[in-house]
């Protein structure tokens, strides 16, 4: 036999343990103290020229000193961040971190398993997470639950479920070819996710039914009802419907609870989409807005968004274990699961979803909620409401001002105001006021139409805001709105 040749065997880890520490420790203080100043520094700035060229470098054949990598990351990535960890920062529907979820990312990150299956701590971390959380909705005990990267996975996988139970048949065999064409129903203001799920799971965007709202955004009912009957009447097979705990534009509630009394005279899957405006839950004084979300048979929220925890992490609940499981499980021999060992464990959570390799998400998850208590994160979220309704006063009682929308939790939709101007010139200058306040590195709201009028849309989930956080906005955007239009005489 040919004799292999001994070579210097290498790793990944440091030769020089205590030059790692202490770079460590100088990452966190940095990091710390880079929280402990945001607010002392512009919200946004445009990524240079410069910066963009750094990063169209081939990659370096030999590697480098940790410090000088480090150094890289202060200089060229550090400074150019999306802003959402600033008090003013109301776009979209994102969430602002917390100093310990980060602490938490490096925990999870040292230990690195991977949470798809297995007996091992990650397991019964995730699996208390979710139970927490069925209990906090009110879902039937033994309720089932994955954590996602986002809200979107989180309703794909809630409503592959609801098509698999729905179709009478067995599609992950059968597909649904030459099958009877499914169809579920959303209202017109339902998140892009849905359809993107409906796409994803062959269903095709036509068969998501968008259903009318009232003037409160939320979904007509009546109308919901004649589309199902007329649906069945021209041989569709309804299978779904989908309600919002707080849609995307305005934060609107459907009636969840005569949601589901429809969903159950009429069979169909009750799925929540509860990414953010679920978590009224938490408030005892808001809860009730939420009333009847105990009744879906499946929920999707995030918790990078309205409880703050750095990304990605979201949920999806399904109240019927079996038909959860039924609709993601394939153990082929190699990953059959053992009777002892590291292979062992009763769930694995990668019979639950799409992932079968998964990070130590939940860590971040047991560790902010352990740090501040369910309490806590039930007085902020009543804050964040109580904040947009501040700030829906002050528009209202100022005469450059409109709100756009009604404000039911904690978005608001407001819009530089004349008379003098008609409506398209109104939404050319309102969506110039938004850029310079995101290049003036003020704040960032993000943007939205409603009715044809382009809104400059506050969606606050910011647990660093303050009052005067929204007195400066407001000030801010009648001093632009004022510029821009004596600009334009
Ligand atoms: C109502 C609603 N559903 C779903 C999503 C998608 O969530 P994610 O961005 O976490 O995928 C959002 C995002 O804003 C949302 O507002």
């Amino acid at each position: 036999m040919e004799r292999i040749e001994q070579r210097q065997e290498e790793s990944l880890d440091p030769q020089d343990w205590e030059a790692m520490r202490r770079l460590g420790h100088q990452m966190v203080d940095d990091m710390l103290e880079h929280l402990e100043t945001v607010r002392e520094r512009p919200i946004w700035q445009s990524p240079p020229e410069e910066m963009k060229a750094f990063f169209q470098q081939p990659p370096p054949q030999a590697g480098q000193d940790p410090q000088q990598v480090y150094e890289q990351f202060l200089d060229k990535i550090l400074p150019y961040g999306m802003g959402n960890i600033h008090p003013r920062f109301w776009g979209w529907v994102i969430g602002t971190g917390t100093p310990m979820g980060v602490l938490a990312e490096m925990l999870a990150a040292t230990m690195n398993p991977n949470a798809g299956g297995g007996d091992h701590a990650a397991f019964y971390v995730e699996q208390q997470v979710i139970d927490w959380f069925v209990e906090l909705f009110g879902l039937p005990a033994g309720s089932s639950g994955l954590l996602v990267s986002g809200c979107s996975e989180a309703n794909l996988v809630g409503i592959a479920v609801a098509r698999n139970v729905g179709a009478g048949f067995d599609v992950r065999k059968e597909g649904l070819n030459g099958h009877q064409q499914m169809v579920l129903y959303a209202s017109s203001e339902s998140h892009s996710s849905n359809q993107k799920a409906a796409e994803l799971l062959g269903l095709g965007s036509a068969a998501l039914r968008k259903i009318a709202v009232n003037d409160q955004y939320q979904i007509d009912i009546d109308a919901l009802e004649r589309q199902i009957a007329q649906d069945r009447e021209d041989g569709y097979l309804p299978f779904c419907v989908i309600g919002h705990a707080g849609t995307v534009n305005t934060g609107a509630f459907d009636d969840l609870e005569r949601l589901a009394d429809l969903c159950e005279r009429e069979g169909l899957w009750f799925h929540v989409d509860g990414a953010f405006g679920s978590m009224v839950v938490l408030s005892p004084e808001l809860k009730d807005m939420a009333k009847g979300i105990q009744r879906a048979n499946s929920l999707a929220f995030d918790m990078h968004k309205w409880m703050y925890m750095p990304y990605d992490i979201a949920c999806v609940l399904v109240s019927n274990r079996e038909q959860h499981r039924h609709t993601f499980s394939l153990t082929p021999e190699y990953l059959a699961h053992q009777p002892r060992g590291v292979g062992g464990g009763a769930t694995w959570f990668s019979d639950y979803g799409i992932q079968l390799s998964r990070g130590f998400r939940s860590l971040k998850a047991w560790i902010s909620i352990q740090e501040h208590g369910i309490e806590k994160y039930g007085r902020l979220i009543r804050q964040n409401v109580e904040q947009a309704q501040y700030l829906a006063s002050l528009v209202e009682n100022h005469p450059s001002l409109e709100l756009l929308a009604p404000v039911p939790s904690n978005i608001v939709c407001l819009r530089y105001y004349t008379h003098a101007l008609d409506n398209e010139t109104l939404n050319r200058v309102n969506e110039e006021i938004l850029f310079r306040l995101h290049e003036e590195g003020i704040a960032v709201p993000s943007y939205t139409k409603l009715k044809g009028n382009y809104a400059i849309r506050v969606a606050n989930t910011n647990q660093r805001s303050q009052r005067e956080d929204f007195d400066l906005l407001v000030q801010e955007v009648v001093r632009m709105g004022n510029e821009i239009v004596q600009g334009e005489q």
